[in-house]
């Protein structure tokens, strides 16, 4: 069992989330936020508390697979908190499936939390919601350290793509971007394939060491 699903805390830091409030609640971001991964709702309770009424919406996207009653665990979080999980547009999938519907209803938001599936080719795959980022919004990822080569390629090639971003803030593994102004848009099908390539030879080159550390032994 994952310790989120019995404590409900959020999975990211002390001084991760000081940084994320920090950051937002600096700016005044009044649209759509939107959290990809949510585990038990801890990080989103923190935010969704930390502003005062009437907050912004809130959006969240999960598989709900990540513990069992992962779901009823997110809203008895939220209720404690004296939130009513109704007043959050919850969307139960993956999230490149609910992305292409986003982009289809031409949503926009102001906030993205990345903090699904880690592996490059699903980062990459969720930085496409940066494309409803307006500008001046924020967009962060988790986990930006060495046990998830995957986060950290994924962003350092999204930067290098996107020149319009700037990086505001890197705080234990919590990376904050800002979108400056609109640019060419955001991570391509190129880039997909990219991140196929770049997860698949991650697997090949983990399963090859494996190998080589039975032989040796
Ligand atoms: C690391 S946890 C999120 C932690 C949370 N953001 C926090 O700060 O407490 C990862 C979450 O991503 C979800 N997830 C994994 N793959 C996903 C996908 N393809 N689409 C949507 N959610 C996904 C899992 O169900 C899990 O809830």
């Amino acid at each position: 069992m994952r310790p989120s699903a019995l404590t409900l805390a959020p999975e990211v830091s002390e001084e991760e989330l000081k940084a994320l409030k920090e950051s937002i609640f600096s700016v005044p971001l009044r649209g759509k936020h939107l959290e990809i991964g949510t585990a038990a709702g801890g990080t989103l309770r923190e935010l969704m508390t930390g502003y005062d009424e009437p907050r912004p919406p809130f959006v969240v996207v999960d598989t709900f697979e990540y513990f069992p009653n992962q779901r009823a665990a997110v809203e008895k979080n939220l209720r404690d908190a004296g939130i009513d999980p109704a007043d959050i547009d919850i969307r139960e999938g993956r999230s490149w499936d609910l992305c292409r519907k986003a982009l289809r209803d031409r949503e926009k938001f102001d906030f993205i939390f990345i903090d699904g599936h880690h592996g490059a080719n699903y980062v990459m795959k969720d930085l496409r919601w940066t494309r409803m980022l307006s500008p001046g919004g924020l967009v962060c990822l988790h986990d930006y350290k060495p046990d998830f080569p995957g986060v950290i390629w994924a962003t350092e090639r999204f930067l290098k793509q996107n020149p319009n971003y700037e990086k505001i803030t890197h705080t234990g593994t919590l990376v904050i971007l800002r979108k400056m102004r609109e640019g060419r848009q955001e991570v391509s099908w190129k880039e997909v394939i990219a991140g196929e390539v770049f997860a698949k030879r991650l697997t090949m080159k983990k399963s090859l060491n494996k190998r080589l550390r039975r032989t040796k032994s």
